[in-house]
C-alpha cells in the first residue's frame, strides 16, 4: 500500500501495528462492493471537495473503509472512536500513517481520553458531523455552542442516537440537521438484525467459548437487534426466552417460537443473559439477586448502562477478578455471575463488530447521505431527517447486483393495476 500522506495531528496506541492494520482494512474492503463502487465515482466527481468531515465511529476495519470512501471524494476526515473497548488498534494505525487520517483513538481508554479524542475531533471544526451514539453532537450542543453554526448537517448511525437527537429536536435544542441513516431500510433490517445478530453471538462465543446447544438464554429487546440475537441463539440450539415492555414486540417474539418471560423470570431461569434494549437497567439488583450461580451477562445495546453495574459491584463487595480476557466474574456471596466486555457492546468489545458485507450497506448509507447533505444542506431545517428512499433503494440494488442476485420489474400492465381502484375481483 502506498503511502499518501501520512496524518501528523493523532493519537493512536502503536503506529508499528498498521501493516496489519491495513492486510485487514483490505480483506474487509473485498467485502464492501456498494461502497467501493462508490468510492470510484467518488474518486473521480470529487463531490466531498472543502468538506470538513468530523466522525465519531467504531474504529474497525469497515469504517476505515468509510474514512476511505470520503477522503477519495474530496473531504477532510478526523475519525475518533463512539467506544472505548471497540477501537482496533491496528487499524487506528493504518488509518494514520497508510491512508493519511488523523484518528484519536486507543481501544481501552479511559473516559477523560473519550472526551479528550472528541474534543480533538471538535478541533478541525467539521463542517459535518458523522455520530454513533450522538456523543459529538452531544459534545458540541453542549461544551462548544459556538462551533454549532458552522456545522451544514450531520448523520447518525445508530437506534440509541437516533432517539437522543429526537429528544433535542422535540425540545428545540438540535441545531442543525441530521439524517438518521439508522432509519435506512438498508441499515436496520440488516445492520441490526444480520449483523448484530451474529457478532453478537461471535463476541459471546470467543469471550467465553460456551456451548449454546442446551442453554437458556434470556435477550432482553424485541427490536432489530434482539430479533437478530435470539435467531441465531435459535439456530445453534439455544432455548430462548424474550424479555420485552412493548406488548407487539412480545406477541411477535411468541409467535416467532420464543418464551416470553419478565426479567425477573429470566433472571431465575437463564444461563446467558444479553441485552439489546437501548434503556438502562434492565437487569438490576432484585435480578441479579436471583441469578443462577455461573449465569453470564452480555449487553449489545448502545451504552453500558442497560445492566446495573454499579449495584453489581456493590453487591460484590470487591470480589471481581478478571477469569478470561474480556470476562470478569463477581462474587456476589457464594455466587458467581460472569459479566463480557464490561458491559458494553458485546459484539464490538469481544469480536471485531458487524461482519464487513454488512457494513458495506450502512456506510453506503453514510457516504450517500454525506453526498446528499452537501447538495442539500439549504433545504434541511434543524430536524431528524430519514435517508431519502431513493437511496436505500440504490443501495439495495448494488448490493443485489453485487451477489449476483437479479430481480423483475413492473410490467406496464402491473403498474396500471397497482394504480388504479375501479378494479377488484
Ligand atoms: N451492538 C451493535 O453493534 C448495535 C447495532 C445496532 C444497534 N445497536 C443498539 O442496540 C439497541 C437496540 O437497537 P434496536 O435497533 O433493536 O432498537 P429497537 O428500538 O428496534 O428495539 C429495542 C426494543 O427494546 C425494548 N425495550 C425497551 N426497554 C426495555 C426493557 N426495560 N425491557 C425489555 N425490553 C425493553 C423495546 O420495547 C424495543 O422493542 C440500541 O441501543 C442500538 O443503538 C447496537
Amino acid at each position: 500500500m502506498t503511502v499518501t500522506r501520512a496524518a501528523t495531528d493523532y493519537d493512536v496506541t502503536n503506529l508499528d501495528l498498521a501493516a496489519e492494520g491495513v492486510r485487514r482494512v483490505e480483506w474487509a474492503e473485498r467485502e464492501m462492493p456498494v461502497l467501493r463502487s462508490i468510492r470510484d465515482r467518488f474518486a473521480s466527481e470529487q463531490p466531498l471537495k472543502g468538506v470538513r468531515v468530523g466522525a465519531c465511529l467504531h474504529v474497525t476495519t469497515e469504517t476505515a473503509n468509510l474514512m476511505r470512501t470520503l477522503q477519495a471524494g474530496g473531504a477532510d476526515v478526523v475519525l475518533a472512536a463512539s467506544n472505548p473497548l471497540s477501537t482496533q488498534d491496528d487499524v487506528a494505525a493504518a488509518l494514520v500513517t497508510e491512508y493519511g487520517i488523523p484518528v484519536h483513538a486507543r481501544r481501552g481508554e479511559d473516559r477523560d481520553t473519550y472526551y479528550r479524542h472528541l474534543n480533538s475531533v471538535a478541533d478541525m471544526h467539521p463542517s459535518l458531523t458523522m455520530d454513533d451514539g450522538c456523543d459529538l453532537v452531544s459534545l458540541l450542543h453542549q461544551d462548544r455552542a459556538e462551533q454549532v453554526k458552522e456545522v451544514l448537517a450531520g448523520t447518525e448511525e445508530t437506534t440509541t442516537g437516533v432517539i437522543r437527537l429526537r429528544a433535542m429536536a422535540a425540545d428545540d435544542a438540535l441545531g442543525y440537521p441530521v439524517i438518521a441513516v439508522n432509519e435506512a431500510q438498508t441499515k436496520h433490517l440488516f445492520d441490526n438484525r444480520y449483523g448484530t445478530g451474529q457478532s453478537t453471538l461471535d463476541g459471546i462465543l470467543r469471550a467465553t467459548n460456551l456451548l449454546i446447544a442446551g442453554r437458556n438464554i434470556a435477550i432482553a429487546g424485541y427490536g432489530w437487534v434482539g430479533k437478530g440475537i435470539a435467531a441465531r441463539m435459535k439456530g445453534h440450539g439455544g432455548h430462548v426466552a424474550v424479555v420485552e415492555v412493548d406488548p407487539i414486540r412480545a406477541l411477535e417474539a411468541l409467535m416467532d417460537g420464543f418464551e416470553v418471560k419478565t426479567a425477573a423470570e429470566a433472571a431465575g431461569w437463564a444461563d446467558l443473559l444479553v441485552t439489546a434494549t437501548g434503556n438502562v437497567n434492565v437487569f438490576r439488583r432484585e435480578h441479579f439477586a436471583v441469578m443462577k450461580d455461573g449465569a453470564i451477562m452480555a449487553n449489545s445495546g448502545h451504552f453500558d448502562a442497560e445492566l446495573d453495574l454499579k449495584a453489581l459491584r456493590e453487591m460484590a463487595e470487591g470480589h471481581v477478578r478478571d477469569v478470561r480476557e474480556n470476562v470478569q466474574e463477581f462474587d456476589i456471596g457464594g455466587k458467581r455471575l460472569r459479566l463480557i466486555a464490561e458491559g458494553r457492546l458485546v459484539n464490538l468489545g469481544a469480536a471485531e463488530g458487524h461482519p464487513a458485507a454488512v457494513m458495506d450497506m450502512s456506510f453506503a448509507n453514510q457516504a450517500l447521505s454525506v453526498e446528499y447533505i452537501v447538495k442539500n444542506h439549504g433545504t434541511l431545517k434543524p430536524e431528524v431527517y430519514v435517508v431519502p428512499i431513493d437511496i436505500d433503494r440504490e443501495i439495495a440494488r448494488l448490493k443485489l447486483q453485487a451477489m449476483g442476485a437479479r430481480i423483475d420489474a413492473l410490467t406496464d400492465e402491473q403498474k396500471r393495476y397497482l394504480a388504479s381502484w375501479e378494479s377488484g375481483t
